[in-house]
């Protein structure tokens, strides 16, 4: 059991305090929602108190189970929690937002959401469970107008009190760049891949001058990331020599210098495991024993453009590579 009060803490752009980490609830199309659902409960029970939801991860409802039984026992209230959710691509459209915020609050048995995601900029989606190769015809490329019609769903969601804070995720600078003027309601955090090997150095700094919070997915560089996301030059952090050796310094595995690197850098990671050791020692690692400036300073030079979420099943008819989604050319691909 950890004290929850001794994690760190990032402050919102209004002031809401949130956990610097949090437990992810993605099983990466290899556990089921029944095995996630149960680390999540574990994980409540030793201390964390973030927790990264999503309605396409498909265990929204066996959380809200779990989190039903934990109110129930009274020694942890609703205030205690900060639950993020996210609307899914094919729910992008006029009333769909509400209906998808309303099935997850359903699913979760929640009042409110704490934080709800835009999932990715587009309404693009994909079958669960698909290949690399699978493209869906209907795919558009990102679209200024259709994203502020998602938006401003969102802001009402918070003006009807049903979720406290939007976020967006999967963006680039030249899209935060094009939507960033038009919010009425600023996007309180940004989730994006952030780990050693891909650490998004210009987007994290936009993101923290925006009063924007970078959640950090895939902290540790997913090593169990769904089949089609695997490619063969993708780099593995946790195999890096010099993140090898810092671990040895501290006797730990890498994938808690990954954790710790991530919280004393600035950004909310979000490791995900159904393993009791090791979401244990994910939150325990951030509250002992920080990495020196000098191993700080290692870790930053592990940068290699490793990005290994890399989005091609989102890809729309006639886009050349996964890299139209991420607008390299530093204006948005149309
Ligand atoms: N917004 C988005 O588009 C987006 C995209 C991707 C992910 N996410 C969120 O981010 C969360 C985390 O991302 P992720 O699951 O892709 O990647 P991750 O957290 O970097 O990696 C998860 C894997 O790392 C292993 N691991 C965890 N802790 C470990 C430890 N202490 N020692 C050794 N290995 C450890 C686990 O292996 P075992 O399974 O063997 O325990 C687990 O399957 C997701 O669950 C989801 O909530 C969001």
């Amino acid at each position: 059991m950890i004290d929850s009060d001794l994690v760190p803490k990032r402050t919102l752009y209004d002031g809401t305090k949130m956990p610097a980490i949090g437990m992810g609830t993605f099983g990466s199309d290899r556990y089921s929602a029944e095995e996630v659902s149960k680390a999540v409960e574990g994980a409540i029970e030793i201390g964390y108190r973030l927790i990264d939801c999503a309605a396409v991860y498909g265990n929204e409802d066996s959380i809200g189970k779990v989190l039903e039984r934990v109110f129930q026992k009274k020694e942890i209230v609703r205030e205690d929690l900060f639950i993020t959710s996210k609307v899914w691509n094919d729910m992008h459209g006029q009333g769909d937002v509400l209906l998808s915020c309303a099935k997850s609050l359903k699913d979760l048995k929640l009042d409110s959401i704490d934080l709800y995601f835009v999932h990715w900029p587009f309404p693009n989606y994909h079958a669960p469970g698909c290949d690399g190769n699978s493209r869906n015809p209907d795919s558009k490329p990102f679209c200024v107008e259709e994203f502020m019609k998602t938006w401003r769903q969102c802001e009402r969601l918070v003006k009807m009190g049903l979720v406290k804070h939007i976020g967006m995720s999967n963006m680039t600078i030249p899209k935060l760049e094009a939507v960033l003027p038009l919010c009425n309601i600023q996007p309180a955090a940004c989730e994006a891949e952030l780990h050693p090997t891909f650490q998004q150095e210009e987007l994290f700094t936009y993101l923290k001058a925006h009063q924007i919070e970078p959640i950090g997915f895939s902290p540790i560089g997913s090593p169990k990331r769904p089949d089609r996301d695997i490619f063969p030059d993708d780099f593995t952090d946790i195999a890096m020599p010099q993140l090898v050796e810092i671990a040895n310094a501290h006797k730990v595995h890498p994938a808690l210098v990954c954790i710790k690197w991530a919280v004393q850098r600035g950004q909310t990671p979000i490791p995900f495991s159904i393993h009791k050791d090791k979401y244990l020692n994910n939150l325990k690692c951030v509250i002992e024993d920080p990495l020196t400036a000098e191993e700080m300073k290692v870790i930053r030079t592990l940068e290699r453009n490793n990005r290994l979420i890399k989005g091609q099943v989102f890809l729309w008819p006639g886009a050349d590579s996964w890299r139209d989604l991420w607008d390299m050319s530093g204006v948005i691909t149309k």
